[in-house]
């Protein structure tokens, strides 16, 4: 079952208008929130997101945060599975073509698919990654649904065999295609700073939390790409993907291949934060 502009109905039977400027110019923002055991995963802070995103469009937001909890409650309990991933999307609307905004309701569309955690033989083994300039506009801190750089940069990776692309600009590291990226220098845990160049994630912003909590030496600076590719470890963070170790880049082994003992840690330490969090077990 999905959500609609105010209806819920099995996805089989929505539909959109052709002129939608999602459609037409991926005019839209959207987010992706994790669902555990029914519960929305850091549902303020994505909200706060979605804020944030639809300001840097100029689009009002259609509904107040109790309004959106109520929705997600429907939408999760409409749908199977404890684990759930909640897509929200919000256009522009429908109009004539033309690219001044114009005066009409925006689409707003919510749809929600099982959550499956990282298969055990990735996180024992890790992933693979290449690296790629990157080529997107300057402000990917809006969530937005046009994604094309986006799907550009993950299809070159996809040609590789290998699970993420990371982004570089101007000889710095900014984030995956579709995550967040953390390397491990002398044995200290390095996260860009978050700017325009690079979407504010929630998952980052768990992992810096839980680094901070369990004094994991850590600092939020630029990372050359130099220093990318000589890291003893590389992680990528993502609601979907949560936290997995990064252990070939470019064809070469992340220190000796196999996930660091900072990566277990830290996916350790999420993993127990979810279950104490969101599964309601005493940890
Ligand atoms: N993407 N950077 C980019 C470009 C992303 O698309 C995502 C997530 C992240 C991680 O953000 P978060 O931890 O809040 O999920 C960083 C989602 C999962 C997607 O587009 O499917």
């Amino acid at each position: 079952m999905i959500y609609l502009n105010g209806q819920f109905m099995p996805i089989d039977k929505a539909c959109v208008s052709v002129l939608d400027r999602g459609f037409i110019f991926g005019d839209g923002v959207y987010e992706v929130i994790p669902v555990y055991s029914r519960k929305p995963f850091r549902l303020t802070e994505h909200l706060d997101r979605l804020q944030h995103s639809l300001d840097g469009i100029r689009l009002k937001n259609p509904h107040t945060n109790e309004e959106w909890r109520q929705l997600l409650t429907q939408i999760i309990g409409n749908n199977e599975g404890e684990d759930q991933s909640v897509y929200l999307h919000i256009t522009r609307g429908v109009a004539k073509r033309d690219h001044a905004f114009p005066h009409v309701p925006p689409t707003v569309f919510i749809m929600s698919n099982p959550l499956m955690p990282p298969a055990p033989e990735l996180l024992e083994n890790g992933v693979t990654a290449i690296t790629a300039s990157d080529n997107r506009w300057v402000r990917c801190d809006i969530k937005a649904i046009s994604l094309l750089p986006n799907v550009l940069l993950r299809q070159l990776a996809v040609d590789e065999h290998a699970a993420e692309t990371i982004l570089i600009r101007d000889g710095y590291l900014t984030e995956g295609s579709a995550s967040n990226i953390f390397v491990v220098k002398n044995q200290v845990l390095l996260a860009p700073p978050k700017s325009h160049l690079m979407l504010p994630g929630i998952t980052y912003d768990v992992t810096l939390e839980l680094a901070a909590e369990q004094a994991i030496a850590h600092k939020v600076r630029e990372v050359s790409e130099d220093e990318l590719c000589t890291a003893e470890e590389i992680m990528l963070t993502s609601s979907t993907r949560e936290i997995m170790a990064v252990t070939h880049l470019n064809g070469a082994a992340v220190g000796n291949g196999k996930p660091g003992p900072k990566f277990r840690q830290l996916h350790q330490l999420y993993q127990q934060y979810k279950a104490t969090h969101m599964r309601g077990e005493v940890s």
